[in-house]
């Protein structure tokens, strides 16, 4: 099936556009001329950007958002499902909204999001969290509209975890982004994958690609409204396109992207290494506006881990993709996940983890342990080592990056490098005259010296100083490049 059939676009939407009218036509009746809406996001870009979704159809409701919950007539978290603390965070979160609900019973509490479309989750949230209102799942997202005013109208709870696992393209929305000059832009949705410790692709669906010529629009309006470093999403944006019958792959996409006039960065995440091929990197080197940079999760050094992870690829095939990489890219940053304690892993296994990192040098690393998620594969998997082998090894793994981390960031002390000056102060306020952030393309943090009146522009910088975490430079003021 091609994905355009999927599209809930202008024709569907129509009907949840009605529904916002009798959402905003309730509150004015109740005398709230610009009812309030507090968000919160939980888990990674994905969600942010289908927050970002959210708040565009509450805006479409008539909504204002605030900064806190007691100034809220609807409460919406939107959760993550990935690991079981990110579970547990969650449950904590809505056991406080029992007080919130307390102090303004008619406020509407909305738990959505990855978590919410596990029927287990539902059904607890059901039987134990009266005071949550409306649970929703990925699936359901476009019907907000109606889901509110359902539950507006009716007074009573309202579940829905309906969609199949195909899932819906949703268009037609505009996203509320956060101010600033970074943005999201969603270019496809869900996962075909399924390694075997995830639960993704049951919360989020099949892999469906939007039209490149909607992405291109959106991003050509991003750039017009003032956003200059731009990230694509998707679970595997290499595999972009595989559902439009040849219209366009990624590194197409990425070309045709690199064409838009303007000043801007192109990034994205995240990119499965079985997908990624020496066109994708020569694509990277030969685009300008492509940043250097690349997210590749490798998860395990081992083949044997790799095999039972399902991730289709091994350390050596790999470690190649990486050497094709910087011999196009030789300063490109990459970074990457790994998960310390999948089932069966050994310890000796572990250090061929180790012994994978010493031979990439990630820039930077983000690291879990394993979290058995019901559902999938390696939920059941018996483990050979135990809860402190696993925390020892972890510990170990950061001690090992961090020291890399430094070493990396050591090597551009005295370097001069492009970065895109945010409008955030240095918070910490450590190293006292570098108050500025920024970034680099790379995407390495710089807190920059001298860039009063610079906010949201690229300039040039020299690198001072460097820790484990960030660059530490001051603003090049002459126009040499
Ligand atoms: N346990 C621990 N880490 C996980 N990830 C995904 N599922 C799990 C799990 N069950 C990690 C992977 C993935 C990242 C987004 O989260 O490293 O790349
Ligand atoms: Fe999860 Fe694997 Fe899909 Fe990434 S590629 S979302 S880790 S199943």
């Amino acid at each position: 099936m091609s994905s355009s059939s999927r599209v809930v676009s202008d024709e569907l939407m129509k009907l949840q556009r009605d529904y916002c009218d009798k959402v905003r036509n309730i509150y004015n009746i109740r005398g709230k001329e610009r009812p309030m809406a507090y968000t919160q996001t939980l888990g990674c870009q994905q969600n942010e950007a289908d927050t970002e979704l959210i708040r565009g159809m509450l805006a479409m409701m008539g909504f204002g958002f605030c900064d806190s919950i007691a100034e809220a007539d609807v409460v919406i978290i939107n959760t993550c499902a990935i690991r079981d603390h990110a579970e547990q965070r969650v449950y904590g979160n809505v056991g406080e909204l029992s007080h919130a609900k307390k102090e303004n019973p008619n406020l509407v509490t909305v738990l959505c999001g990855c978590m919410a479309q596990q029927s287990h989750v539902a059904k607890r949230v059901r039987e134990s969290y009266p005071y949550v209102d409306i649970v929703f799942g990925t699936h359901a997202l476009q019907r907000f509209p109606q889901l509110l005013f359902t539950c507006l109208s009716t007074g009573k709870r309202v579940f829905d975890l309906e969609g199949d696992e195909k899932g819906a393209i949703i268009e037609g929305i505009e996203p509320v982004r956060k101010k600033g000059r970074r943005a999201w832009l969603s270019i496809m949705y869900g996962c075909n994958n399924f390694c075997s410790y995830c639960v993704v692709p049951y919360v989020r669906g099949r892999e469906r690609s939007r039209a490149p010529e909607v992405i291109i629009e959106e991003f050509k309006s991003l750039v017009a409204q003032g956003y200059k470093d731009i990230t694509l999403l998707g679970q595997n944006v290499n595999s972009y396109g595989s559902d439009l019958e040849g219209a366009c792959d990624f590194p197409t996409l990425l070309e045709r992207i690199n064409d838009i006039p303007g000043e801007f960065w192109v990034r994205f995440m995240t990119s499965h290494p079985k997908d990624a091929t020496p066109r994708l990197f020569d694509v990277m080197a030969k685009c300008q506006k492509v940043c250097d940079s690349i997210h590749l999760p490798v998860q395990a050094g081992n083949d044997r881990v790799l095999a039972d992870m399902n991730r289709r690829y091994t350390a050596e095939k790999y470690l190649s993709l990486v050497a094709y990489a910087r011999s196009v890219m030789p300063d490109i940053t990459m970074t990457s996940d790994i998960i310390v304690g999948f089932p069966g892993e050994t310890n000796e296994e572990f250090e061929d983890t180790i012994s994978l990192l010493e031979k990439v040098r990630f820039d930077s690393l983000f690291t879990f342990i394993f979290s058995p998620r019901k559902g999938t594969r390696a939920y059941d998997m018996p483990d050979v080592l135990t809860k402190e082998e696993k925390q020892q090894n972890f510990d170990r793994l950061l001690e090992v990056q961090n020291r890399i981390s430094k070493e990396k960031n050591d090597e551009y002390v005295g370097r001069r490098v492009r970065v895109l000056v945010g409008e955030e102060e240095n918070e910490k306020n450590y190293n006292n005259d570098y108050t500025k952030q920024s970034r680099t393309e790379g995407f390495k943090l710089v807190y920059l010296r001298g860039a009063d009146g610079l906010e949201g522009q690229f300039v040039d910088a020299v690198i001072e100083k460097s820790s484990t975490w960030a660059l530490f430079g001051a603003v090049c003021r002459d126009e040499e490049k």
